[in-house]
């Protein structure tokens, strides 16, 4: 089954062609960095108009790699929420139009379900269910237990600040460009993990929730002080990183002892972070658990993880053509599951 999937939740403007929700034909994502850049994070009037101008020639563009026609699509599946509603609502209109003029199946997948299903991605074996992921992204962190494709369930996530938001916001005090979380990862390879004790946020009781604010605020802290100012950013980054890391991997291993999984995955644009990943290994290795991080281009924004979530969803995620809305605050759990 040949999907095309479509993928405008943020400022990516992406189109993918993915064979049987693992075989990634072509996969386009245009990122608009450039233009969101001056103004330090994304502007959704920006990424809105930005989407209507470059959607179908990333369509094309996947289909030429594929080197496929409109008629050898299967069916389209696209982000239908949540995220920016006016980027949301480019993606769902044009899906509904190639929809409904090749008659062609719909399905209307739920962005955070397309990061959970990145690890399928380009791999003979999926990760075995149930597995457990932990997600990170610029806009969301959260654990979740992933019993069946369409049965999964928030075990805990940030009360405040997101995993990327954290480090978007961390590398702005370093005077690091947006996006800042790449950039702080290559800075902190070069500093001292240890220089600097960050807060570590401890949950009460046995929450599995996650808190960055108040590190974030600790490290603006530090560098409006004396120490600060002369303290080396490679370091401050480094220690910055540190705390991000060991704060993750302590609820991932909690929430990993509490339930019988059969894997783990990272998901999610910070999966990405070297520092993350060096740790995520060291605790599988050492446990003899199976591992799934997918490359950077899937961890990402992408529209390969939407046709693979849609592919394995399918029944659940049938969407009509005409009536299709974008829902920017679409709940995670799937209503016909
Ligand atoms: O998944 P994603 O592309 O978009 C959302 O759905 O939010 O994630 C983007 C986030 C940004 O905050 C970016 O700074 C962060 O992922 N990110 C990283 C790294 N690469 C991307 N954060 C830390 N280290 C990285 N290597
Ligand atoms: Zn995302």
């Amino acid at each position: 089954m040949l999907i095309l999937a479509i993928e405008t939740s943020c400022d990516d403007t992406a189109a993918a062609i993915v064979r049987d929700g693992h075989d990634v034909l072509s996969s386009v994502a245009t990122n608009q960095d450039e233009f969101h850049a001056k103004y330090g994070g994304i502007v959704p009037e920006i990424a809105s108009r930005r989407h209507v101008a470059l959607l179908s020639a990333a369509v094309e563009d996947a289909l030429d790699r594929a080197t496929l026609d409109f008629g050898d699509v299967d069916a389209i599946a696209v982000t239908s929420g949540p995220g920016l509603i006016g980027s949301l609502v480019v993606g769902v209109a044009a899906a509904k139009a190639y929809a409904f003029a090749l008659h062609r199946p719909l399905y209307a997948v739920n962005h955070l379900h397309g990061h959970v299903f990145a690890p399928f991605l380009d791999r003979p074996e999926p990760p075995p269910f149930p597995f457990l992921t932990l997600l990170v992204s610029g806009g969301h962190s959260q654990i979740v237990a992933v019993e069946s494709p369409t049965r999964m369930r928030i075990l805990g996530r940030t009360h405040d600040d997101a995993a990327g938001e954290a480090y978007d916001k961390t590398a702005r005090l370093l005077g690091l460009p947006y996006p800042g979380g790449p950039a702080l990862d290559a800075m902190a390879q070069r500093g001292n993990a240890a220089a600097h004790a960050f807060p570590r946020h401890r949950p009460s009781g046995d929450s599995l929730h996650l808190s960055f604010s108040g590190l974030k605020t600790s490290v603006r802290y530090f560098l409006e002080s004396d120490a600060g100012r002369d303290a080396k950013r490679e370091d401050v980054a480094a220690s910055f990183q540190a705390a991000v890391v060991d704060v993750l991997m302590a609820r991932l291993r909690s929430a990993y002892e509490r339930a019988s999984y059969n894997a783990v995955t990272l998901s999610g644009g910070v999966a990405a972070n070297s520092a993350l990943q060096a740790a995520f290994r060291a605790w599988t290795e050492k446990h003899n658990i199976p591992a799934f991080i997918p490359p950077p281009k899937y961890c990402t924004d992408n529209a390969a993880m939407i046709a693979a979530a849609a592919y394995y969803q399918r029944d659940s995620v049938r969407a009509d053509p005409l009536t299709l809305c974008a829902d920017p605050n679409l709940a995670f759990e799937l209503s016909a599951a």
